[in-house]
């Protein structure tokens, strides 16, 4: 495998706090190895539309501390296709762009598996708040996500507490509940619905009743999106017990904002060079994680195929210290 000399950078997906310093870290780390890099501007559809622009040390200036991502971001049902895989190799081929970053969650890795096979050296860095790629402890993202949840449940339960309510906030996690576990347990919520636990809508009612019962004067119920709706939580509690007059924050977008904490732009860094000394070693097709604070290489055919556990020992430990 001959060496790359000219690579760049994409993010896709969802886009997560964080991104920024991984961008930052690939052109820095690449233009420090001898490298040219390159930005593709709004993910996959930028790499259709030939949206690629040289990267300086300057150009990834001042963003470490920026949430969003200064390259954009989309999600692109053209790349989905056959076609759009192989006019996405062409045109990086065309420029003589041998290596690709990728920095999103699974469906930017499947794009970054197919341009490998099409002859591309690939990278995938994990960027999304749903801590929900395989072989890695950490995505980028999640920390912030995860603060960003405990400060607008400290906020909730001053007011929830002052009229003895329960509150149901209902934060992100299409298939994976580490936000609503996390940040669960960083704010002591009483309850924790996960898609990956089933839960019976009778016990959190006891729940929420014994709580109040035990002097408790707030019950937080952190809802999960991939178990459903906060508003329909909220319903069901109020047949089963209308005196503690449920209320529904749904967090939604405000979950991917805001300055990227120390964790995220650490891991982020330390991700974005790995990945090109990765390529440069002549690795192609991987995703980089960190797993026991090690820096890691799995095949992304791996990490797309393999559902990442849930973290049972964290979970009932919450349970266990919301009495
Ligand atoms: O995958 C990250 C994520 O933030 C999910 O938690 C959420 O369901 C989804 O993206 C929202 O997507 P969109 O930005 O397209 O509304």
């Amino acid at each position: 495998m001959t060496a790359v000399k000219k690579i760049a950078v994409l993010t896709s997906g969802g886009d997560s706090q964080g991104m920024n310093a991984a961008v930052r870290a690939v052109v820095r780390s690449g233009l420090f190895h001898g490298l040219e890099v390159y930005g593709v501007q709004r993910g996959y559809q930028g790499l259709l539309n030939n949206d690629i622009f040289p990267m300086d040390l300057r150009s990834v200036g001042d963003i470490i501390q920026r949430g969003g991502t200064v390259l954009q971001s989309a999600r692109c049902k053209e790349f989905y296709t056959a076609e759009g895989q192989q006019k996405g190799a062409d045109i990086l081929r065309a420029r003589g762009i041998d290596g690709l970053v990728v920095i999103g969650g699974d469906g930017s890795y499947n794009g970054a598996n197919k341009l490998s096979k099409l002859g591309i050296n690939t990278m995938g860095l994990p960027g999304t708040i749903d801590n929900d790629v395989s072989f890695t402890d950490y995505t980028i993202g999640f920390d912030t996500a995860v603060s960003v949840v405990v400060d607008a449940v400290n906020k909730l339960r001053d007011t929830m507490s002052s009229h003895e309510r329960s509150s149901i906030v209902e934060v992100m996690g299409r298939h994976c509940g580490d936000i609503a576990l996390h940040a669960g347990l960083a704010s002591g919520a009483e309850t924790i619905l996960v898609p990956e636990v089933p839960f019976d809508m009778d016990e959190v009612a006891d729940r929420m009743k014994a709580n109040f019962a035990h002097g408790k004067r707030h019950s937080i119920i952190i809802v999960a999106e991939g178990v459903g709706k906060g508003e329909d939580v909220a319903k069901e509690l109020m047949e089963r017990c209308p005196t503690y007059e449920p209320r529904v924050t749904v967090l939604g977008h405000i979950q991917r904002g805001g300055t990227p904490t120390p964790f995220d732009r650490n891991l982020a860094s330390r991700l974005g060079d790995f990945a090109v000394r990765s390529l440069i070693a002549g690795e192609t097709d991987k995703g980089c994680g960190i797993i026991k604070g090690e820096l890691t290489l799995t095949d992304i055919d791996k990490v797309v195929n393999t559902k990442k556990d849930f973290d049972m020992v964290t979970y009932e430990l919450a349970q266990r210290l919301s009495q």
